[in-house]
């Protein structure tokens, strides 16, 4: 079953690989769609904006893109779409700064963590479908899925809010890659700060932070590390091991 490598990685794909990007007019998603035009795929820009997203490369052409609207709680609406994707992005995230209200800890849960568990389990179960009524065309890759958590799973980002959905994402990730991990390429995103609306003080350049995504992928990565702190790329693997084996013990298969 190919997955994505450093070959499949280098343009022109063929057949072109479909792309999809949640928080897709973010930083973080536009860099992520200007890299996978250059590498000739399909790209589907998932926004929950009403603005139209108009992107150009290098050169000033416009990019060729399918936009498409979602919102956090109807991620069903979307079933139909998400069969015709080869690789997902769960990108999508808000960061409350210095809130603590009733409704700003149901936002930051529903759509830094429930919206993309339920995005993930839809996906997932799409493509079984597939598979199970007629199976994959043999030039099609197999699915991946990648999720976009953040080094705030296991640092502190000043932004209660923001960590303890950050944290329930990569939680749930963990325990449900167990059995999804069968069926998808799931990549975990680790990102330290970048500039972007959600951090306009970020070290990093998005177009840096997203260059190393594809190039990780294309080693065949699954943990994506992209951070200005070395300890992440310590105790990022050390905290997933302690995950894997403790969910494993206390937990079984999905029958
Ligand atoms: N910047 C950092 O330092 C940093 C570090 C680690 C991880 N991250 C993560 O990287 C991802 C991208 O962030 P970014 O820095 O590129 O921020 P950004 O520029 O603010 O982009 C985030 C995008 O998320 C989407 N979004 C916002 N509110 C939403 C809602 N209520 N429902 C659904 N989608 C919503 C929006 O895109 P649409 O309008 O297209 O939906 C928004 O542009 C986030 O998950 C963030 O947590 C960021």
């Amino acid at each position: 079953m190919p997955e994505l490598d450093s070959s499949t990685l280098n343009p022109p794909l063929n057949p072109p690989l479909t792309v999809a990007i949640t928080g897709a007019s973010g930083a973080l998603g536009q860099a992520l769609l200007r890299q996978w035009h250059r590498r000739g795929a399909q790209l589907i820009a998932l926004s929950s904006g009403d603005q139209p997203l108009v992107l150009a490369d290098a050169n000033g052409e416009p990019i060729p893109l399918r936009q498409v609207r979602w919102r956090s709680g109807a991620e069903a609406e979307l079933a139909e779409l998400l069969a015709e994707i080869d690789l997902l992005v769960l990108n999508h995230g808000i960061n409350l700064h210095g809130q603590r209200s009733r409704g700003a800890t149901e936002l930051s849960l529903e759509v830094n963590a429930l919206s993309s568990w339920r995005l993930l389990e839809l996906f997932a179960e799409q493509k079984m479908f597939a598979e199970q009524s007629g199976g994959r065309p043999a030039q099609r890759r197999r699915p991946e899925l990648w999720v976009n958590t953040s080094e705030a799973e296991i640092e502190p980002a000043f932004s209660p809010l923001y960590e303890i959905s950050k944290r329930l994402l990569g939680q749930l990730l963990s325990l449900r890659a167990l059995d999804l991990g069968k069926q998808l390429c799931i990549r975990r995103l680790v990102l330290g700060p970048f500039r972007s609306a959600l951090n306009p003080v970020g070290l990093m350049d998005a177009d840096f932070v997203a260059g190393q995504i594809l190039w990780q992928a294309s080693l065949g990565l699954k943990l994506i590390l992209v951070s200005p702190n070395p300890l992440v790329y310590a105790l990022m693997p050390l905290t997933l091991l302690g995950r894997w084996l403790y969910a494993r013990l206390l937990t079984r298969a999905d029958s």
